[in-house]
């Protein structure tokens, strides 16, 4: 009898540690999907800017030109660059194709992942925990508890710079969670 219950439990124990790993798998795949790509291309550079801002990089690490982003971004485009602290940052342009006085930090107020656009659900929706956020960053379905980080967007000498958003959140109109 001995030996058939140990003959029983070996598969059940193996099938076990498949679920687990089939279970690790499921979660932690959308993390890294999202978070190598991102975390690579964003290398921290400590790039200065005037006035306490730091200019926007693109995926290249360059300096982003207002002008060429417009000719290559069009109306309702979210597109990520590096922004304050090395921090993953939306760039919008808004309908009348200019660009957004605003850019939104992308790293889910959940747990950090960050969170891609969704232009056909006009929504941005994190791969981890399902969290939505409007297309202005305000957060619309949990589990995240607050809306997505903001920063100013500036122009100096025609290159995108960010400065730190310290006024009130123009979403809710609360003191910004972030300061
Ligand atoms: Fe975004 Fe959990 S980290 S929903």
């Amino acid at each position: 009898a001995a030996s058939s219950i140990s003959a029983d439990r070996v598969p059940d124990m193996e099938k076990r540690k498949l679920m687990n790993l089939l279970l690790l798998g499921a979660i932690s795949l959308p993390t890294v999907g999202m978070v190598v790509p991102y975390g690579s291309f964003f290398i921290p550079a400590g790039s200065g800017g005037a006035g306490g801002g730091t200019f926007a990089k693109d995926k290249l690490g360059n300096d982003i030109k207002l002008e060429e982003w417009l000719q290559t971004h069009g109306p309702n485009d979210r597109t990520l660059a590096q922004g304050l602290k090395g921090d993953p940052t939306y760039l919008v342009v808004e309908q009348d194709k200019t660009l957004a006085s605003y850019g939104i930090n992308a790293v889910c107020t959940h747990l950090g992942c960050v969170v891609p656009w969704n232009s056909a659900e006009n929504k941005f929706i994190c791969p981890c925990h399902g969290s939505q956020y409007n297309n202005q960053g305000k957060v619309v379905r949990g589990p995240a508890p607050l809306s997505l980080a903001l920063v100013h967007v500036d122009v100096d000498d025609g290159k995108v710079l960010f400065v730190p958003w310290v006024e009130t959140d123009f979403r809710t109109g609360e003191d910004p969670w972030w300061k």
